[in-house]
């Protein structure tokens, strides 16, 4: 289904993590119904740096959804259904290593999956769908994000390997250690299966990771708090916007990345809107 003539469209969508509740001024309120219900808010659309940009907070405006109740089939289509190819996910994440400390910007080019119980696919019925995962982000905005955080002075993490656990609790230090001694760096609860979704339905998904806390594991860490979380979040929003419009700006307007052709050659037992 395409969108109506009357509907906003945009072409990149936003969605936003704990503490990122709204992001464009002079908006337009879409609600969209999708076979996967309602998405976690109505989506603003509106215009930054000559791009239409889809909003929506991961969480619900109110933090009413928990890591493990996103409505992510619903977030993920939803936009798509508006029109949207490229998707940036800023998330709040912990650190596996003393060396990212609160505040730090990383972006990461793997994921583990660490979650139980998600609905992660399209595919459940009619045919067996297989995506490959095996780089799970988009490597053409994985260098927007990197590049524009560079240019705003901003020096991130370049890659690393972001663990999404089940949640909603956070991790034991003998998990934490775990995920550490596993080479893995971050440590997140709504990255899984929102990559997968992406990819799933042939968009460009790139997170954006702000290191909140540093997890259990970590020595000299004493345990992480979700007051910690929303309060380091809290105290970077600001750059967390601007550099999410600088990556906006950034995306290119045409995808060469091979993120449109997953599903090449594939029979799929649905049509995508
Ligand atoms: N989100 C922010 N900090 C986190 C942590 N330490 N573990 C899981 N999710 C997080």
């Amino acid at each position: 289904t395409q969108p109506s003539a009357s509907q906003p469209t945009a072409e990149i969508g936003v969605i936003g993590g704990s503490g990122f509740y709204s992001f464009l001024d002079d908006i337009e309120e879409v609600r969209v119904d999708t076979p996967y219900g309602p998405p976690s808010d109505p989506i603003a659309i509106g215009e930054l740096g000559g791009r239409r940009v889809a909003f929506v907070p991961r969480h619900g405006r109110d933090h009413r959804f928990p890591p493990h109740r996103i409505p992510y089939r619903a977030n993920l289509w939803a936009l798509r259904s508006l029109g949207v190819r490229q998707v940036l996910g800023p998330c709040a994440v912990g650190s596996l290593t003393p060396d990212y400390g609160p505040g730090t910007l990383a972006v990461p080019d793997q994921l583990a999956d660490r979650t139980s119980g998600r609905e992660q696919t399209y595919y459940d019925e009619g045919a067996a769908v297989h995506v490959s995962f095996s780089d799970p982000y988009c490597p053409s905005g994985r260098h927007a994000a990197v590049e524009s955080a560079r240019a705003a002075g901003w020096e991130p993490v370049d890659r690393g390997t972001l663990v999404v656990i089940e949640g909603p609790r956070f991790s034991t230090r003998a998990e934490s250690q775990w995920f550490a001694s596993q080479g893995w760096t971050l440590i997140g609860m709504t990255g899984h299966p929102e990559a997968v979704l992406a990819r799933e339905l042939a968009l460009c998904y790139t997170s954006l990771c702000l290191v909140t806390d540093l997890d259990a594991g970590i020595e000299e860490g004493e345990g992480v708090t979700m007051d910690e979380v929303l309060r380091v979040f809290g105290q970077n929003i600001d750059r967390l916007r601007t550099l999410v419009t600088d990556v906006v700006t950034a995306l290119p307007a045409e995808r060469t990345c091979p993120c449109p052709n997953v599903l090449d050659g594939i029979k799929l037992p649905l049509e995508l809107p």
